[in-house]
């Protein structure tokens, strides 16, 4: 593997481990009924998926679709639409002072179900070797854009997202 695909892919795994840390906190948040600390986790799951979505949808999943293997673009933003809904749910479930049992149960499957995409998300991450450096380096160069904006995941969707969005299955 060249070394910039290394370099995006260590940095990508670093992400996703982010990801998992705060999503394992939300997660505690509901099995301890906190809903007090809530909505500063969600902020901070908002603020580390914003950029890392859009990288993916504006430069990353194309790239991979060009070399192939990997399912059809539409696929890949359907399931991020599908989480850009559940964060929605969660951001629901954040205004709450008490939850019922089945809100616990509702809000720890969807926490469920954004976990398993960071991990689907990992094996798509390791394609990056098959695109040539120079690809790899405007993934690179977009990703440090898409940082420095620091768009969080509702706000990016809301306000730049202006690609098409297929519905979830
Ligand atoms: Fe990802």
């Amino acid at each position: 593997m060249s070394e910039l695909a290394s370099e995006f892919e260590a940095m990508v795994r670093e992400e996703h481990q982010q990801m998992r840390g705060v999503l394992r906190e939300l997660a505690d948040a509901f099995w301890w009924r906190v809903p007090e600390y809530f909505p500063s986790i969600l902020r901070r799951v908002a603020a580390i998926t914003g950029p890392h979505f859009r990288c993916e949808e504006e430069v990353l999943y194309p790239a991979l679709e060009k070399v192939g293997g990997i399912q059809p673009v539409t696929e890949l933003l359907a399931n991020h639409n599908q989480l850009k809904s559940s964060a929605e749910r969660l951001a629901e479930l954040a205004k709450k002072e008490v939850w019922s049992d089945e809100e616990v149960g509702v809000g720890i499957e969807l926490i469920h179900g954004l976990l398993q995409h960071v991990n689907d998300c990992d094996g798509l991450v390791a394609m990056v070797e098959r695109l040539p450096d120079e690809t790899v380096r405007n993934i690179l160069d977009a990703h440090k854009r898409f940082n420095k904006a620091s768009l969080d995941l509702l706000r990016w969707a809301q306000e730049v997202k202006k690609l098409p969005i297929p519905a979830a299955n």
